[in-house]
């Protein structure tokens, strides 16, 4: 079942395909986080930008009871999800989480996962609070998102964007991702909302292998994350190639291939607060 929703923003470009390429070191931090959340046989289970779903399925596979929703704002990831889900099994709604309502769903949310969304939702610390009292009495919230701002993933890419003749539109895009908070600010947050609340973090030193991905693994990671708002502004081929290939060269640098794979530490951030019954 699907349903359409006004789209609030302008939203990246999402790829799925490129994004699915690394997905094996998107799932520890998944299941680290889902670990934390005890619901046994929820009623409804919400997740917020669901992208191309594989986790949401794997929430519909946890609690067979379940009404599953997926919730993105992206036509892509979304289209991807709905042909994996062939037994349609999951409500999958095209909605901007700054404006859809969990209200819509006509019951109070047991479950609302939001994983590995809310560093593109600078909006998001006003949010949590609706979002907690959309819980049912003993429902859970949880969230992780990248703690990687000042990792030279991503101040290279600021370095090297500040250097473009796109400079002046490129930048103010970047700088969505400072919206991340550190795990205390969300501890604080959703305890005193009246939760009780889990907060942690974690950075994995992930090893890419060069080989499977032309020897710019990195580079292939954030081309599915980072630099979508480049491309963004960065629409003609010539101008997005010669970015790449100045951002490329510094990765290299910064993420130099060893024999045994090339070395990405990636901090994550996470949160899981459990509303009293
Ligand atoms: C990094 S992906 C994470 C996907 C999924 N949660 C997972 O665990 O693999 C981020 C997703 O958030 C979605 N997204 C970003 N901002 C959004 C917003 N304001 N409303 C809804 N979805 C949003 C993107 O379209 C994208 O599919």
């Amino acid at each position: 079942m699907a349903q359409m929703a006004e789209m609030a923003q302008p939203a990246e470009r999402w790829d799925p395909e490129q994004y699915e390429k690394l997905s094996e070191y998107r799932q520890r931090p998944f299941e680290e986080l889902m670990s934390r959340v005890g619901a046994t046989s929820p009623g409804i289970v919400l997740d917020l930008g669901c992208g191309s779903g594989g986790h949401t399925l794997e929430l519909a596979a946890r609690w067979p009871g379940a009404r599953v929703v997926g919730v993105d704002r992206s036509v892509e990831m979304l289209g991807r999800a709905r042909s994996r889900d062939g037994g349609e099994r999951v409500e999958w709604v095209l909605a901007d989480v700054e404006s859809w309502d969990p209200a819509q769903l006509g019951s109070p949310v047991d479950v609302i996962v939001a994983n590995s969304l809310l560093q593109w939702v600078p909006s998001h610390r006003r949010l949590i609070p609706g979002w907690i009292a959309a819980l049912a009495p003993g429902g859970w919230f949880a969230m992780q998102v990248p703690g990687n701002y000042n990792a030279p993933s991503h101040t290279l890419l600021r370095e090297v964007a500040a250097k473009s003749p796109r400079a002046a539109e490129i930048l103010p895009r970047l700088g969505r991702s400072e919206a991340v908070s550190e795990p205390a600010v969300y501890f604080f947050t959703l305890a005193g909302l009246g939760c009780d609340t889990d907060a942690w973090e974690t950075t994995y030193q992930h090893v890419f292998d060069p080989g499977a991905f032309q020897g710019q693994p990195v580079l292939e990671w954030t081309r599915g994350t980072a630099l979508l708002p480049v491309f963004e502004v960065l629409s003609d081929e010539g101008e997005r190639a010669d970015f790449v290939q100045a951002y490329g060269r510094a990765l290299l640098q910064a993420y130099p291939p060893h024999p045994f794979g090339t070395v990405f530490a990636l901090r994550r951030i996470f949160a899981v607060a459990h509303r009293k019954s």
